[in-house]
């Protein structure tokens, strides 16, 4: 289905994947509103654009009031929300030895509850007109544990299980529900990891491909394609040979 006038309200849209996907979309003839924190950050990008249609929201997505008000300014800007894209997030690597529940919490209101609030937002006007999509990105992260990312991991499983359990509801009426889950991708999250970061891709591919599979509706976008495929086999191993794979590559 193509995007071509489609109303589109994305989150994170101040660096990295979410700013990629700012031109992305616009090529791909959207009506555009951004939002992330920094005001600063966001008229940058919308600068780059003069002349497209694009509205600049700044917006703390872990405010759920403020994420009410922001859906009903994106509806007052283009008349209704064709696609709700949730992007914004981020990383905190836990460690045994610092573990700390702030880290939990922090990471659990950016990368889950700020979705629930998103849906919770823009979700009763789109059952209203029985038509609209919503897309939420998480990681191949939330598949299966992984070393120090068990603050992230499991903010990003409960996104996934989230939003595939919205879908059994909503999509008879109407309503895509699309899982975005990037493996690496180059952006100032991944720029501070010093491990090596297998399949790593350009935030502009990354862009590239979530564009593509939000004009088919996918109900999972994932990529790259090795990587994520990998991921995905290794979610079905028995716990025991899984549990010594990752031990055999995890250093001491
Ligand atoms: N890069 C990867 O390899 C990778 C892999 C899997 C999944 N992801 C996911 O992809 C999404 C984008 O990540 P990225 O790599 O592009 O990271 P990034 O460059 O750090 O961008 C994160 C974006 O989220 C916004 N954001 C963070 N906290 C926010 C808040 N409380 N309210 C509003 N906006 C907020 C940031 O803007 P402000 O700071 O201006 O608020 C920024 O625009 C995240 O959900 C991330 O978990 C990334």
């Amino acid at each position: 289905m193509s995007l071509t006038g489609k109303a589109v309200w994305l989150t994170g849209a101040s660096s990295g994947i979410g700013e990629a996907l700012v031109p992305a979309l616009l090529d791909a003839g959207v009506r555009l509103t951004i939002s992330a924190r920094r005001a600063d950050a966001l008229a940058d990008v919308a600068a780059r654009h003069p002349g497209a249609s694009l509205h600049v929201l700044p917006l703390d997505v872990t405010d759920r009031e403020a994420v009410h008000r922001a859906a009903s300014d994106v509806r007052a800007q283009w008349g209704h929300i064709d696609i709700a894209l949730f992007n914004a997030g981020t990383h905190i690597p836990v460690q045994a030895q610092t573990w700390s529940a702030d880290d939990f919490r922090a990471l659990i209101d950016v990368n889950y509850m700020s979705l629930v609030y998103g849906v919770e937002a823009v979700l009763p006007d789109m059952l209203a007109r029985r038509q609209g999509h919503i897309a939420g990105v998480a990681s191949v992260a939330g598949y299966r544990a992984l070393p120090t990312a068990a603050a992230y991991g499991a903010s990003k499983a409960a996104a996934i299980l989230m939003l595939d359990a919205l879908r059994f509801d909503v999509e008879r009426q109407g309503i895509a529900v699309s899982v975005i889950n990037p493996g690496f991708v180059r952006t100032p999250l991944t720029d501070r990891n010093r491990f090596h970061m297998p399949g790593i891709i350009d935030a502009p591919r990354a862009a590239a491909l979530i564009v593509r599979g939000l004009e088919h509706r996918a109900r999972e976008i994932h990529f790259p394609a090795l990587f994520s495929w990998t991921m995905k086999l290794l979610r079905v191993l028995p716990y025991p040979l899984y549990h010594r794979l990752v031990m055999w590559n995890t250093p001491e």
